[in-house]
Formats: structure tokens, sequence, C-alpha cells
């Protein structure tokens, strides 16, 4: 069976034709786009269905897993589809790991070196204890992050634009940055004893929990990533849908509580904000594949992200 492969605005991407025998898959064809062309790897490549000029249908997405013969409208023995090209493809666990080690790195630098000379602050640098504990809870944080990303999480998606990486990046360093600095600075002002056992204490059974929420969601697939989404069930689960979002926003909350810089709070801001709407969209997406499906067992009844608010 032929397959001709063709970009949006049809022109043939590959030239000649692809002849593939009839058990092949779509991911037999992926393959045979990249032995033809190496730009194209498996992950670059996205493959639909061509839909009629005009037309405001989605169009179909080919399945990787699916045969290609399912794709045929039965009248001839050929297939046209279009490839969209994804661009330069990294793994999710790639992504993370560059992400998570720019804090990880940059904030001991404040802490350990004499940077303040270069801001203007000559002369001695009095530590205090909480600065110190700060550094502790900030290195463990992101230490335990990048052990969760290879050793616990199990991504469905194989990879992520390389694009993601720099933005990422960008998103994560600099904060790290601005924390380290204001955090460690030689005029920082500390709170209260009490203050700081309270935050660092509250924030570190947050993390805690947040660990036991990724083992949680851990357990719905299988090590190669493979079985879909389930419905997370017990501990935080049983009341909120992103239970380890819930547990992140509250463990820098602790963090925040007992170290107290500006800095600090528009981070857990901004990060609150960008983690409710990826919550709202998994609340959505377990809705609407358990609720009204035969054979599903009903989306219980979940906060999304911050009881008793949200
Ligand atoms: N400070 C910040 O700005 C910030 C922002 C985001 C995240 N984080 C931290 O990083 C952690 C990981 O973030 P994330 O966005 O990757 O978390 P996530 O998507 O909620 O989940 C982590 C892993 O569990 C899987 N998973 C989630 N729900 C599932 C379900 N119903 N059934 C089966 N598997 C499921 C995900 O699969 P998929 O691969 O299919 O998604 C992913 O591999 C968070 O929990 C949080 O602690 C921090």
């Amino acid at each position: 069976m032929k397959v001709t492969v063709i970009t949006r605005s049809s022109r043939e991407i590959i030239k000649r034709s692809l002849d593939l025998n009839h058990s092949a898959t779509v991911s037999d064809l992926q393959e045979a786009i990249h032995r033809r062309c190496k730009k194209y790897y498996p992950s670059r490549q996205r493959i639909t269905l061509p839909v009629q000029p005009g037309s405001k249908v989605r169009p179909v997405v080919l399945n990787p897993k699916k045969k290609i013969e399912d794709y045929y409208d039965g009248k001839s023995d050929h297939l046209t589809v279009i490839l969209k090209d994804l661009g330069p493809q990294v793994s999710y666990r790639t992504l993370f790991f560059w992400e998570y080690l720019g804090p990880l790195i940059i904030y001991p630098i404040f802490y350990y070196f004499p940077v303040y000379q270069y801001f203007g602050y000559g002369g001695e640098r009095t530590i205090h204890p909480v600065q110190t504990y700060a550094l502790h809870y900030w290195c463990f944080h992101y230490f335990k992050r990048i052990m969760e990303t290879f050793f616990v999480h199990r991504f469905s998606h194989a990879t992520s634009p390389l694009s993601n990486v720099f933005r990422n990046c960008a998103y994560y360093w600099t904060f790290g940055s601005l924390i380290a600095y204001y955090v460690n600075h030689p005029l920082y002002t500390p709170v209260s004893d009490l203050q700081m056992k309270i935050g660092f204490g509250f924030g570190l059974i947050c993390q805690i929990a947040n660990f036991y929420c990724h083992l949680i969601l851990k357990s719905l697939r299988s090590p190669d990533g493979s079985g879909g989404y389930k419905i997370p069930l017990g501990f935080l689960f049983n009341i909120v849908t992103c239970a380890n979002y819930t547990t992140e926003i509250y463990q820098w909350l602790g963090f925040n509580i007992a170290t107290k810089t500006v800095a600090g709070y528009v981070y857990l801001v901004v990060a609150a904000f960008i983690m409710t709407n990826w919550a709202l969209a998994k609340h959505r997406r377990l809705k609407k594949l358990f609720n009204g499906k035969e054979g599903r067992p009903k989306y219980p009844w979940r906060w999304v992200i911050l009881p008793p608010f949200l």
C-alpha cells in the first residue's frame, strides 16, 4: 500500500510515495518517514488526515499504535497524510532536569560565595540560622524534584519541544536567583525564631506529603508510562484532584513564612497561578474521561486544587 506525505499547503514533503505492507502501523510509517528524512524523527512528527479546504472539522490525528489500514476509506490502496514538523524535541526528563538544576546550583552560590561585593556590599556578612536552614530546605526541595523526575514520575508524553527548555529554565532560574539574592542578602532581617520554626516545619510536612502524592500518581501507571489517566485515590486525593499541586503551593507558603521576602511571595503567587490553570484543565479532563462513559466509574466530587476555595 502507498502513503503520500504532504504538508498542510499540499507540498510533497517526502518525495515519492512510501510503500508499506498491509499490516504496517502508523509507528512503522513514522519510521519510514524518518528513514527517508533523518530530520523528522518520530516524536517530531504529527501526522493527520487531510480535511476539506475551509472545513472547520478538526483533523484526525493518526495514533502510532493503530494500523494504517484503519485510516483507509476503503476506496483505494493509497493514503495521503499531512505531516506537521513539531520542531526539535527533548525528553520530559531532560526538560525537568535542566529546569531544576539551575535553582539547585544558583542558590548555594549566593550563600557560600562573596557575590554581594559585586552589588556594592563589602565587608563581613553575618549568616543568620534562618539563612542556613533556608539553604538546606531549598536544596532538599530541588534535589527531591530531580530524583522524582528520574525515579518516580511515569510520564505519558514522550517528548516536549526544545523551546520549552529555554522558557522553563528562564522561569525557574530567574526566580531562583531573585529569591537567593534576597534571602542571603547582608541586610536581610530574620523573622522570629518561632515563626521560622512554624514555617519550615509546616513546609517540610507539605514536602513529604507532596512526595507521597507523587508515589500515589506513580502507582496509577505501568513503568513504561502506559495506562492512560486513572482516578487518583487515597490520602489528599480523596478530597482534591491535584493534591500534588496543593502540597507544592503550601510548601512554598511554609518557606515564605520562615524567610519572608517579597521575591518569595511573588514566586508563590506566580507558581500558584500556573498550577491552578493546569489543575483546572486536569480536573476537566478527568471529569470528561469518566463521567457518562459506560463501564467506567463516575468521577467523584473533588475540590480542584485549594480547598475550601477552589
Ligand atoms: N513551582 C512550580 O511552579 C511548579 C509548577 C508545576 C509543577 N511543580 C511541581 O512538579 C511536580 C510535577 O509536576 P507535573 O505538572 O508534571 O505534575 P502532574 O502532571 O500532576 O503529575 C506528575 C506525574 O503523574 C502523572 N499523572 C498525573 N495525573 C495522573 C492520572 N490521573 N493518572 C495517571 N497518571 C497521572 C503525570 O502524567 P502525564 O505525563 O500524563 O502528565 C506525570 O507523569 C508537581 O507535583 C509539583 O510538585 C511545581
